[in-house]
């Protein structure tokens, strides 16, 4: 099986051009990376992943940033804005209470848009200009359109983003509007959006930058590139368990191969590899179904909701790669409530740090792991939070207490203060 953590490194095939190459992570079938425009396997429709020769170590990593990566990418550098490089929150006081040894934050809110998703662009749009496509799109729940309207405009690039009606927080509309994407609200949910960008795609008429898009997935991996670096460097190893929230289960298949390739370039040992655990909202928890069922597909959820509207997905398209991701790497994955998703995301916010809802889930998922005994008080513990909390203003309206009017004099304000 292709995608097993001790998989040896590949051999390079001839439709290799500079010892890259996409290949089925299904049937194996091989192709050139950059000849035609294709997102999965002309021989079994399975999804495809880029490969290459050499897989990296740690020194060939120079710089800062995804492109600090550049090593375990298909370009020396990308259309940037830039981004990475996010920080490692130490939160004490919720480490405390949750009860782990050690919990750091990633918090890739910190991106140029406020979201993960820049670092899968600024390839994604690379390997776009590579192609010479025209038009970009993406369906979303509102990060990955903000991420491409900002990498197409940068790149000088048409974009169209297919989101679903009502469904999409008010500060990622803004963004795709303001960065002047098309943007279509499809009187569906964030599943019938892919669909019909993948019809669209299919027929020509645009160049699909969901994470269906294995070269996205590339500068995702920069993740949990950077994740080990830095954790290496304050504790001198690796993290036992990387939390995530998962949607359409893309970071935690791109986080899988990041370690998939330094085990195969040697630079990581088998037994260091972090255990991959994916968070749910209980109201689309098609990964966590699977998990539990030692199922290696999921079922399509018709019906979803939840408050992280982020992650409000009932057919996680990477599944395949995330579902051995999470069992070859001894994870487990975990469904959380929208109540348990709101305390979370204020036990973040009194930390200083402000993240949207879906990001605030790793957390909730951790602390119910910790609860359950599934964690272990001595695990050392990255939690990734994967949007900012500007993202969303009316969630965090609602998380947090509501302004007091006051008359507008000192001696009033005193008053009200004392009461
Ligand atoms: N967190 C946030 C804030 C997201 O926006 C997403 C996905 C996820 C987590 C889930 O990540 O798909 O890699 O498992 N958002 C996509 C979008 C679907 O359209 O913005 P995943």
């Amino acid at each position: 099986m292709s995608l097993e953590l001790t998989a040896p490194a590949p051999e390079e095939p001839s439709v290799a051009d500079d010892g890259t190459w996409l290949e089925c992570i299904a049937c194996g079938a091989q192709f050139a990376p950059f000849e035609d425009v294709r997102y999965t396997c002309d021989d079994c429709d399975g999804l495809l992943e880029v490969r290459y020769a050499s897989p990296p170590t740690w020194d060939d990593f120079e710089g800062r940033g995804v492109w600090r990566y550049n090593a375990a990418l298909p370009f020396e550098e990308g259309v940037s804005l830039p981004e990475g490089a996010t920080p490692l929150h130490e939160v004490p006081r919720l480490e405390a209470d949750v009860g782990v040894e050690t919990l750091r934050v990633k918090h890739e809110g910190m991106n140029p848009t406020g979201s993960f998703k820049d670092r899968g662009m600024t390839v994604g749009v690379r390997v776009a200009k590579e192609l010479g496509v025209g038009r970009l799109a993406c369906a979303s729940t509102g990060n990955t359109s903000a991420a491409l309207a900002a990498y197409g405009a940068r790149g000088g690039m048409e974009t169209l983003v297919l989101l679903p009606a009502g469904k999409v927080a008010a500060g990622k509309i803004a963004q795709a509007s303001l960065h002047d994407a098309r943007i279509l609200e499809v009187d569906g949910n964030f599943d019938s959006c892919l669909d019909i960008v993948q019809d669209l795609a299919a027929r020509g008429e645009a160049y699909l930058l969901n994470s269906l898009n294995p070269f996205r997935l590339e500068g995702q991996k920069t993740i949990g590139l950077e994740i080990l670096e830095e954790f290496h460097e304050d504790y001198g190893g690796y993290p036992d368990r990387i939390v995530l929230p998962v949607g359409n289960a893309g970071n935690t298949s791109a986080l899988y191969k990041a370690f998939r390739e330094l085990v195969q370039s040697g630079a990581l040992d088998v037994e260091d590899v972090p255990k991959l655990t994916g968070v749910q909202a209980e109201g689309a928890a098609p990964m966590v179904e699977a998990v539990e069922n030692g199922w290696d597909e999921t079922r399509r959820w018709e019906d979803v909701e939840t408050r992280a509207t982020a992650i409000r997905i009932g057919n996680p398209v990477n599944a395949p790669k995330a579902l051995p991701g999470i069992r070859e790497t001894d994870g487990t994955a975990v469904a959380v409530s929208d109540e348990e998703i709101t305390e979370a995301q204020r036990d973040l916010a009194a930390e200083g740090v402000g993240v949207e809802p879906a990001s605030a889930a790793s957390v909730a998922g951790l602390r119910k792991l910790r609860a359950e005994g599934v964690v272990d008080a001595d695990e050392q513990v990255v939690c990734l939070t994967t949007g900012h909390l500007l993202k969303d203003p009316d969630a965090a309206f609602e998380a947090g207490d509501d302004p007091e009017p006051v008359p507008n004099d000192t001696e009033a304000v005193l008053e009200h203060l004392a009461e």
